[in-house]
Parts: C-alpha cells; sequence; structure tokens
C-alpha cells in the first residue's frame, strides 16, 4: 500500500490517538487531529508541526453527529483523506463489590465509542468508494473479543465496533477501500492509569502507535497486539464460558465509573 499522507485521527488530544500522530508526523503528511481538550490538542498538534507534518485541528465531541458529519466532509473535500482512525473513547466499568453500571454512564460509553464511531466513519464510506481508494482504522480491544465481567458496557461496545469494522470491511474492500481493525490490549494512557488490576505484557503508547502504524500501513485487516495476549483470549474463547467466568471472577479488577454522562 502507499503511505498514508492525509490522516485523520479522533481522540488525538492524549494516549494512543496522541502517540499515532507523532507517529506519522513528518514533512508531507497532512493531519487532521481531533479531541475536546483544546489545550491539549494544540500541544500535540505543536509537536507534530515540528516533526514537520502539517496539521489542523479540530475541538469536537464524536457524539455530536452534525458537527462531526460537517468537520468531515469539509476536511475530505479540501484535501481527501487516506486514512481515518476512529480511535477517541472512554471507559467505565465496575468495582468488585457494585454488581450494576450507572445507565447515564452506560450510555455515555456507547456514545462515544459506539456512536462517535459510526460518527467519524459514515461521512467517508461514500466518498472513499466513489474515489476507489482510502482506508477506515478502527480501534477495538480486547474487551471486545469476551465480555469482561468488570466491564459489560466498554466490553459490549468494542464488540460491537469490530463486528460493525469486519461487516465493513467485506463490503467496501471490493470497492478499494481498505478497513482494519485495531485489537489493542494494555497501553499506558490516562485511560489505562485509572484502572487497577493486573495489565500483562503492557505497552508504552509510543511501542502501541508503532505497531499500528505498521499495520495501517501494510493494510492489515486485523491488527492485534500485544500478540500474547491476543492468542490467550482467542484460546480462551474455546472453553467452557462458565470455566472462563470462574477463571475471570478470581481475578480483582476495579474500572472506575466513567465521569461522563450523555450530554
Ligand atoms: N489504553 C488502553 O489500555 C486501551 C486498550 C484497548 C483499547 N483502547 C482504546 O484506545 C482508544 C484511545 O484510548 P486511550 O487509552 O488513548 O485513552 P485516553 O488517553 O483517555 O484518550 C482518549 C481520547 O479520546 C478522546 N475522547 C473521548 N471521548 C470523546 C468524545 N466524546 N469526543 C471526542 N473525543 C473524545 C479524548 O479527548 P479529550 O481528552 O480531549 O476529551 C482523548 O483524546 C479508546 O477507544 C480506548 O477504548 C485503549
Amino acid at each position: 500500500m502507499k503511505p498514508a499522507r492525509s490522516i485523520l485521527i479522533t481522540g488525538a488530544s492524549s494516549g494512543i490517538g496522541r502517540a499515532l500522530a507523532l507517529a506519522y508526523a513528518r514533512p508531507g503528511v497532512a493531519l487532521a487531529l481531533t479531541g475536546r481538550d483544546d489545550d491539549r490538542l494544540a500541544a500535540v498538534a505543536a509537536a507534530a508541526r515540528g516533526q514537520g507534518a502539517e496539521v489542523e485541528t479540530g475541538v469536537l465531541d464524536v457524539r455530536d453527529q452534525a458537527a462531526v458529519a460537517q468537520w468531515i466532509a469539509e476536511l475530505d473535500q479540501r484535501r481527501p483523506l487516506d486514512l481515518a482512525v476512529a480511535n477517541a473513547g472512554i471507559t467505565t466499568g465496575l468495582a468488585p463489590s457494585e454488581i450494576r453500571e450507572d445507565p447515564q454512564a452506560v450510555r455515555a460509553v456507547l456514545g462515544a465509542n459506539l456512536i462517535g464511531v459510526l460518527n467519524t466513519v459514515e461521512p467517508l464510506i461514500g466518498p472513499m468508494c466513489a474515489r476507489g481508494r482510502g482506508q477506515l482504522a478502527f480501534v477495538g480491544s480486547m474487551a471486545g473479543l469476551r465480555g469482561l465481567p468488570y466491564a459489560p458496557a466498554y466490553s459490549a461496545a468494542k464488540a460491537a465496533v469490530h463486528t460493525y469494522a469486519e461487516s465493513l470491511r467485506g463490503r467496501l474492500e471490493p470497492r478499494g477501500v481498505r478497513v482494519s481493525l485495531i485489537i489493542a490490549g494494555f497501553v499506558k494512557t490516562p485511560l489505562n492509569a485509572r484502572i487497577e488490576a493486573m495489565k500483562p505484557f503492557e505497552l508504552s503508547d509510543a511501542e502501541a502507535a508503532r505497531i499500528i502504524r505498521r499495520g495501517l500501513d501494510r493494510g492489515q485487516a486485523v491488527v492485534a497486539f500485544p500478540w500474547q495476549l491476543y492468542l490467550a483470549t482467542r484460546l480462551a474463547r474455546a472453553l467452557p464460558a462458565r470455566l472462563i467466568d470462574k477463571i475471570m471472577a478470581r481475578i480483582e479488577v476495579n474500572v472506575p465509573e466513567t465521569q461522563e454522562r450523555v450530554p
């Protein structure tokens, strides 16, 4: 595949999105970066410009369908996008003593992690297919491979993203548009720092970004890392469901409830 030169990344003001922006930033590359925190987004943009990239930013909430559609359509008309990475997301979950997630927190997670992803890619499906080229990348999670008892809504949102990406791949690739699903394990970011758990094979955001970029450059259908956790999760799926439930019940995990609520 030709290297992407015009790239949109949502959730670029922090963590994986920020690291990915810096992994792509170089002369000849135009980055369109979004997030909600103006100052953090501006700092990432300045760092990417320092590496020679052309950068524009949009302070946007990915749940705002109209605003996201307008920004992306305008961007894509001016400079057709080679790659869009739907990365923005939040987490929520349960402490060991809790049994029910707050319904408004659940809706906030589905809003950002699922509806936000749809809002990001929908405006690009038509134009990319018309051009017969482009790449849509979705940031999923190991949590999307198997429902985690510590994070029901987060797992469900990621599983939906995985299935959506898979469906889209079958539909769009014959029309020249690549679809890549990123299945990430633990990556050191502010989102991950809030979670109290064993974090096997945890990677830095820069390492994760390097792996993601390499996979996307190659046009991989699935970019899953770390491979050890991916393999273990895939193998675990072959075991009886209640056995996995029992094993997971023995692992102490505390995923704090998000402060986000539906707007
Ligand atoms: N870190 C991990 O271990 C891990 C593992 C698997 C998957 N992931 C996934 O990786 C993605 C990035 O997470 P991260 O770990 O890098 O977290 P992070 O450091 O907290 O960054 C999240 C980014 O998403 C943006 N964002 C959140 N809600 C948004 C909204 N409603 N509208 C627009 N932007 C929004 C944030 O922007 P503002 O801060 O500016 O609002 C921020 O830039 C998420 O989809 C997450 O589920 C992470």
